[in-house]
C-alpha cells in the first residue's frame, strides 16, 4: 500500500515509518517543513501528487495543560486540521486514519471504556480531540484510533521526553520522587501500537468508526514508575501521592484504561501493559536503541 504518515519525529510516526516500510508499503512521511498540518494547501498539494490509499496522521497538540492556556491552538490542530485532512481524504477515495486518546473519558468507570462508552471529557485537551473525532467520522472511510500514556523511543518533543525516560532521569537525581497513585491508565508502547495500526490498516474487516488501541491491562502512574524501576534494577523510592487528579485547576479523569474490544472482534491483540514496557526497556536500555535500528 502507498502510506502517508503525519508526524515523522514523533514517538509513533518514527516507529510506524520503519515499521510500514519493513512490511513493504510505501511511505512518504513529509517534514514538518513540508507539510504543516494547519496549512491545507500543503496537504492538498501532497494529496495530489502522492494519492496515497491511506493518510495516517499522527500529529497533534497534545501538551495537556498548554491546551488549556492555547486553547485555539488546540481545536486548529485537534480538530479542524482533522477534519479538512478528513474531507479533502474522502475526495481522493483515501483512508484516513487519525489519533485520539483516552482524555475522552470523565473517568467515572472502574472497568477499561469500550469505544461504545459515552464521551465526557474534563479539560480542553480531551474536548479537542473528540470534536476531532466528531469531525473525521463525518466524512468516509475515516478510522480513529484512541490510545493512552504512549511511550516510544523518540519520546514526545511538546512533552519533554517521555514518562519512562523521565522517571529514569529522575532516579538518578537527588530529589524525592513523588508519583500520582490517583490516575489510572494502560501505558502503551507505541511499537506495539504501530504494529497494531499497521494490522488494522492491512484488515480486509476494516470500517469506518474507533478503534482502541492500548497495550492490555491497566495501573496507575505510581504502579507503572514501580514496573519502570524493577525492570531496570533501580533502588529507589517511590513515594504515592493523591492529586485527586489535578493540575491546578485543570482536571484529568481518574480511571481512563481503555480495553480494546472492537480491535479484538477483528483478531487484533496487543500486549499486557507490563511486556510492552519490558520490550521498550530491552530495546532501549539493555540492546541500546538509535536512529538506525530497525526499531
Ligand atoms: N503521548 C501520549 O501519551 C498520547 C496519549 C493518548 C493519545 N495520544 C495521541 O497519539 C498521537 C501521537 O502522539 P505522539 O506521542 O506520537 O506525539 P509526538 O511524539 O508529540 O509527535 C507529534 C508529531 O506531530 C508533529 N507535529 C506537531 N505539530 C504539527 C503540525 N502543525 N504540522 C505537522 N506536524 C506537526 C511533531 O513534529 P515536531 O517534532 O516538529 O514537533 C511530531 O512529529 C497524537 O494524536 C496524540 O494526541 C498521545
Amino acid at each position: 500500500m502507498e502510506i502517508l504518515i503525519i508526524g515523522k519525529t514523533g514517538q509513533l510516526g518514527s516507529l510506524l515509518i520503519k515499521d510500514a516500510l519493513a512490511w513493504g508499503h510505501k511511505v512518504f512521511a513529509p517534514s514538518r517543513q513540508e507539510l504543516d498540518i494547519t496549512n491545507m494547501d500543503d496537504f492538498l498539494d501532497i494529496m495530489k501528487t502522492y494519492k496515497p490509499e491511506i493518510v495516517i496522521n499522527t500529529a497533534a497538540f497534545h501538551n495537556v495543560p498548554l491546551c488549556e492556556v492555547e486553547p485555539i491552538k488546540a481545536f486548529h490542530l485537534n480538530c479542524l486540521a482533522v477534519k479538512k485532512m478528513a474531507e479533502i481524504s474522502q475526495d481522493y477515495n483515501s483512508w484516513f486514519v487519525s489519533f485520539s486518546t483516552d482524555y475522552v473519558f470523565g473517568g467515572e468507570k472502574r472497568t477499561p471504556y469500550k469505544e461504545s462508552d459515552i464521551p465526557n471529557p474534563l479539560q480542553i485537551y480531551g474536548l479537542s480531540k473528540l470534536a476531532g473525532e466528531y469531525a473525521a467520522l463525518s466524512y468516509e472511510n475515516s478510522i480513529i484510533i484512541r490510545t493512552c500514556g504512549l511511550y516510544g523511543m523518540q519520546g514526545a518533543s511538546s512533552k519533554g521526553g517521555n514518562f519512562v525516560d523521565n522517571r529514569i532521569k529522575d532516579s538518578k537525581q537527588n530529589k524525592k520522587i513523588e508519583i500520582s497513585n490517583d490516575q489510572t491508565v494502560s501505558p502503551t508502547y507505541s511499537g506495539d501500537l504501530s504494529i497494531a495500526v499497521l494490522q488494522l490498516i492491512a484488515h480486509p474487516s476494516k470500517k469506518k468508526g474507533i478503534y482502541h488501541l492500548v497495550n492490555e491491562g491497566y495501573c496507575t502512574w505510581y504502579e507503572f514508575t514501580k514496573e519502570i524501576f524493577k525492570l531496570t534494577g533501580i533502588n529507589r523510592e517511590v513515594i504515592p501521592v493523591d492529586r485527586k487528579g489535578k493540575t491546578g485547576d485543570m482536571r484529568r479523569p481518574l480511571f481512563s484504561a481503555l480495553k480494546n474490544e472492537n480491535a479484538r472482534k477483528i483478531g487484533i491483540v496487543l500486549p499486557n501493559w507490563k511486556e510492552g514496557l519490558h520490550d521498550y526497556i530491552e530495546k532501549k536500555y539493555v540492546e541500546g536503541y538509535n536512529e538506525n535500528c530497525y526499531r
